[in-house]
């Protein structure tokens, strides 16, 4: 029996029930037979959640590139590594294959090293979903320098924070990008940024919307004339399982971004090995996630789980209504598509569209459908089987995080049979458990609580950039000798699990995390903002939507509302980005606070969701007449439309 392939449910319950039984001797087997190293381990794994310290694969040598491009070229040197579809239709598709991969990636790679990049470095890279943006993650790769992938949508303020916290030397990104039927001057908002980022030295330059852009003499360096320079010829540089690969930022309740670090070896591991069996992924077949690379779920399984498979992995640069709310399908239809993944808010406004632009599509090379990044609703699980896939692709829908580096709980397809809205079983290896809010391990089937994990793992995130204590407090503080999700969900009468929503402060918008706090501090830069506090609603599209309910500081400030919204709006899109946007703002008077000072978001939480029949006790509040004044003023958010 191949572990590394799962085909039927008792083979699931038998090779997952081998993985808890002795995980060490489970890994090391995955990791011996499907991987190239330049020297093994001495030990597979120590750990110690009370650090937390986690080590997988300690002593070995490797390279990652060597095992996503080297190790193909002999038998799939001609295959279609990345598909690149431009986000305008008209523009031909691009088939890298695999060793033209290899000479690209080890061109970028000696380009690196010629800007003075060295093994451990940090490299950021904003760049739009183009091949260079795989290439680049992969030349730093090669070279051992640490990617750090800010996702192209983010904000000059947002980028800078990033860049800063890492200190990074580099920036990696392209004179523009295209967004439908837009441009944006993403250098330009590198240039802002770099104003407040002095560690930087370089920027590589890609030309893409061939705009005209203002390039700092010294500073900035056009990719291509030194790329046409470079050999092809790099050598890999030999990494410690446990080097860091990347960091990749994920938002927190409270604080700045948390710069998430992901190590070589064990994060190589899992992700193959999920991409293998959560995609039931076969030699020809042609894979597609809709992500961008400047997430998560971009790294594990558009670049590094697909590659390390040998997969064909398709980036999109554009978006899925452009130039018509078709394109997703159009795309299955011309290049085959076999493997679908995309997110839920995704699938919500597509369903929106009616059938027509479904129908005119041949679907019928898709075998697997994905969910990921927020819970799906039972009316877009039906549709997705409905319609996409006919009923004959099972819907995996895969639970998992930023600090997972993998997927964790998951279907199999053609294994797990699937439940709607549900992410059912752990995925081999992965050790979940449900936890009281005393800290006691709920048993048994048909409970809920909050979601930890009680064993680690390959690809757990193993530190913060630079805050030990931050990763400890966050993850492993809530509950003794368990990683702690942040989320909440049940099991039930079978133990399948679903993920009912984040427990915290983060809020989940089309299927990005927000936390609440660094918004907060964005609406309070406006000079006539006292005070702010962020809730999510229920929003059919997005997931959550924001709400917000502001303090003016004068009383009896006359300005039109809704123009100060907008303004309100504007200084978030500066700070964050666009997607950090508030739906709906009601000013208000006051904030329902504890005697301590705390804002109770509880009861915000309920006033947003419509629900205020049940608040629950609010005499022990500090202010307790401020709470029906609050339910009086929502109409003023509720019917605004600005
Ligand atoms: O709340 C969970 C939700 O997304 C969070 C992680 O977000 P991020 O780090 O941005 O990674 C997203 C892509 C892996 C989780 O804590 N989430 C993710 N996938 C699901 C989900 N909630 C429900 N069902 C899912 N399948």
């Amino acid at each position: 029996m191949s572990n590394y392939h799962i085909k039927h449910l008792e083979e699931y319950y038998q090779v997952y029930r081998k993985s808890i039984r002795c995980p060490e001797h489970f890994w090391e087997e995955i990791a011996e037979e499907h991987f190239m190293w330049q020297k093994k381990w001495n030990n597979v794994l120590s750990w110690d959640f009370s650090k937390p310290e986690i080590k997988w694969f300690e002593g070995a040598k490797l390279n990652i590139t060597e095992n996503c491009i080297d190790r193909h070229l002999a038998t799939r040197g001609n295959k279609t590594a990345i598909l690149f579809e431009p986000n305008n239709p008209s523009e031909l598709a691009e088939h890298i294959t695999y060793k033209q991969l290899s000479e690209r990636v080890n061109r970028f790679a000696n380009v690196l090293k010629q800007e003075g990049i060295k093994k451990g470095d940090r490299v950021c890279i904003y760049l739009p979903m183009i091949p260079e943006l795989a290439i680049s993650v992969l030349a730093c790769a090669r070279i051992g320098a640490i990617h750090s992938v800010v996702f192209a949508g983010f904000s000059a303020t947002a980028l800078s924070t990033r860049i800063n916290d890492s200190d990074c030397k580099m920036v990696i990104t392209s004179d523009g990008s295209y967004r439908g039927p837009k441009t944006i001057d993403l250098k330009g908002i590198v240039d802002e940024a770099l104003e407040s980022c002095s560690g930087v030295n370089s920027v590589l330059v890609a030309k893409r919307i061939h705009s005209g852009i203002n390039m700092q003499n010294g500073r900035d360096k056009w990719l291509q004339p030194l790329l046409d320079e470079a050999s092809i010829d790099c050598k890999a540089e030999i990494m410690d399982a446990e080097d860091p690969l990347f960091i990749l930022y994920t938002s927190g309740s409270t604080g700045k971004p948390k710069g998430m670090v992901h190590t070589t070896a064990g994060y190589m591991v899992y992700t193959a090995y999920t991409f293998k069996n959560v995609f039931q992924y076969k030699e020809d077949d042609i894979y597609w996630c809709t992500a961008d690379i400047g997430w998560i779920t971009g790294h594990s399984y558009i670049v590094y789980g697909p590659l390390a498979n040998g997969a064909t992995t398709v980036m999109f640069e554009g978006v899925p209504s452009y130039p018509d709310y078709g394109r997703f399908w159009e795309i299955v239809e011309k290049h085959k598509i076999n493997q679908f993944y995309t997110a839920p808010t995704a699938i919500r406004a597509l369903a929106k569209q009616g059938l027509e632009v479904v129908e005119k599509h041949d679907l019928s090379s898709l075998k697997v459908l994905g969910s990921v990044g927020e819970p799906i609703n039972e009316e877009a699980w039906h549709w997705y089987n409905d319609n996409i896939g006919k009923k004959q692709s099972p819907i995996v829908d895969t639970w998992w995080q930023t600090e997972t580096g993998g997927i964790m709980i998951t279907p199999i397809p053609f294994v797990t049979p699937t439940k709607p809205t549900y992410a059912t079983l752990p995925f081999i290896g992965i050790q979940p458990t449900l936890m009281d809010e005393n800290g006691n391990e709920i048993k048994g089937n048909q409970v809920s609580g909050r979601l930890c994990v009680k064993f680690p793992w390959p690809s757990i995130a193993r530190t913060i950039w630079g805050n030990h204590k931050r990763y400890k407090d966050t993850y492993f503080s809530a509950y003794e000798n368990k990683y702690f999700t942040g989320d909440g969900a049940l099991r039930d009468e079978v133990g399948y699990y679903r993920i009912t929503g984040r427990v915290d402060d983060v809020i989940i918008v089309s299927g990005h995390n927000l936390g609440t706090a660094p918004i907060e501090d964005a609406v309070n830069e406006h000079p006539a903002v006292a005070e702010s506090a962020i809730v999510g609603f229920p929003h059919d599209v997005k997931g959550n939507a924001l709400y917000g309910y502001v303090i003016l500081k004068d009383v009896g400030e006359t300005r039109d509302h809704n123009n100060l919204r907008k303004e309100i709006n504007q200084i978030i899109t500066e700070h964050i980005g666009p997607i950090a946007k508030l739906d709906k703002i009601q000013f208000t008077e006051g904030l329902p606070k504890t005697r301590s000072g705390k804002i109770m978001r509880r009861i915000l939480r309920k006033i947003a969701h419509n629900d205020i029949s049940n608040l629950g006790d609010t005499s022990t509040l500090l202010n307790p007449e401020v709470v029906q004044s609050i339910i009086d003023g929502k109409k003023n958010a509720d019917n605004t439309n600005w």
